[in-house]
């Protein structure tokens, strides 16, 4: 690892950048469940509760819009952000993140940022080159693809040849590249206590700063519910969400931008039942076939070790 990427994981693990000191990035993005975490929505200081699903870091660096809204371009201009917001590690300002980084990292920073030491660009840097070196290992998928045949079991062949053709799954999953994501916005599921506030929450959010609308997304869950729109503030963007990476999804439950769906196999259900396309009900899946798609799923599973360094193929489950 790079010794800003060794800098940024010392932070990363540090709950004494919080507000009330229990609070670390780890703390929502557990290496054991593939830098994601098993709460619909993890607390932060005090207890205070966000609005979104923790998703996995393994690949943001290669994501080009983040978090579920893509309300930022890069992990540099992202980073940052928890440090200060409310619900997360709650700090008050960028200025006290800085002194409480000099106060327990000066002597790493000084060493690889000689004369600049701790400032919001080497902060942002260390975190940002420790993300990055979340890379996934090859999936049991992209063994398949890359050429070894029996990298998958004829239950996840099925289920893959389901995923791109059938059930059109690949359309907005798309299974070329690392990123296996269209990087495209499309409606997510809004629950039913929440429909008839949005509307309103929408004008309100047409009037707020940029700035203001990013921090009401972790703070208002009508608010986060708008999805896109709050960056675009486009009528149409309205409860669009980007569509997540199904990299690792197998290890990160529960699903979606809230978290609401606990179960893979009701995740499967609930997109076959919303992504019906070009006259395809859910009800056109046999069980066995929808089984076969959760099985395929599984072969999207690709850690990378705690140390950042990715697992050796013998060692993935
Ligand atoms: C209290 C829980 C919590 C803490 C602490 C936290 N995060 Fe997150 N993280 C989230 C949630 C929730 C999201 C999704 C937010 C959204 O989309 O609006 C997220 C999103 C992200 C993303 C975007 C991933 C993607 O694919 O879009 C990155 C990168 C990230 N966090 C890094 C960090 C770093 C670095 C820290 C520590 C400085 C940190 N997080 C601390 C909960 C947390
Ligand atoms: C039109 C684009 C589109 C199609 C087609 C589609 N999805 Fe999705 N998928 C999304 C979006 C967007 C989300 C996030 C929705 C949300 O957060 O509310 C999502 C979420 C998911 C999740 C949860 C991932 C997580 O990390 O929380 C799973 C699993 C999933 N899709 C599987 C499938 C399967 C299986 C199919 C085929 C039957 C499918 N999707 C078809 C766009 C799509």
């Amino acid at each position: 690892m790079r010794a800003s990427a060794v800098l940024g994981e010392a932070l990363f693990f540090d709950t004494r950048l919080s507000a009330d000191g229990t609070v670390a990035c780890a703390t929502c993005h557990r290496p054991e469940a593939a830098f994601a975490d098993s709460l619909p929505v993890t607390p932060g200081v005090y207890g205070r509760v966000g609005t979104r699903n923790a998703p996995s870091l393994i690949g943001a660096g290669s994501t080009r819009e983040l978090f579920w809204d893509g309300r930022r371009g890069s992990l540099e201009e992202l980073v940052l952000d928890p440090l200060t917001t409310p619900e997360e590690h709650g700090i008050e300002d960028m200025p006290a993140v800085l002194a409480s980084v000099r106060a327990r990292h000066a002597s790493g920073f000084a060493r690889v940022f000689p004369g600049e030491g701790v400032t919001e660009r080497t902060l942002a840097q260390a975190l940002a080159d420790y993300v990055r070196t979340l890379a996934p290992a090859p999936s049991a998928f992209e063994r398949y693809r890359a050429g070894d045949a029996g990298a998958l079991t004829p239950a996840q062949r099925r289920g893959l040849a389901l995923f791109s053709g059938r059930a059109a799954c690949a359309r907005c999953h798309r299974l070329e590249g690392d990123a296996l994501t269209d990087g495209a916005y499309h409606a997510g599921e809004v629950l039913p206590e929440l429909a008839p506030r949005l509307a309103a929450a929408a004008r309100e959010v047409s009037r707020m700063a940029p700035e203001a609308r990013r921090a009401a997304v972790p703070a208002r869950v009508e608010v986060a519910a708008l999805g896109r729109y709050t960056v675009t503030l486009r009528t149409a963007d309205v409860g669009r969400f980007r569509t997540p990476s199904l990299r690792n999804v197998a290890v990160t439950a529960p699903y979606m931008h809230d978290g609401s769906v606990a179960t893979l196999a009701q995740a499967v259900e609930r997109e076959l039942y919303y992504r019906t396309s070009e006259g395809l009900r859910v009800g056109d899946l046999t069980p066995a076939e929808r089984a076969d798609l959760v099985e395929f799923l599984q072969a999207l599973t690709s850690p990378v070790l705690p140390s950042g360094r990715p697992a050796a193929a013998s060692s993935l489950p």
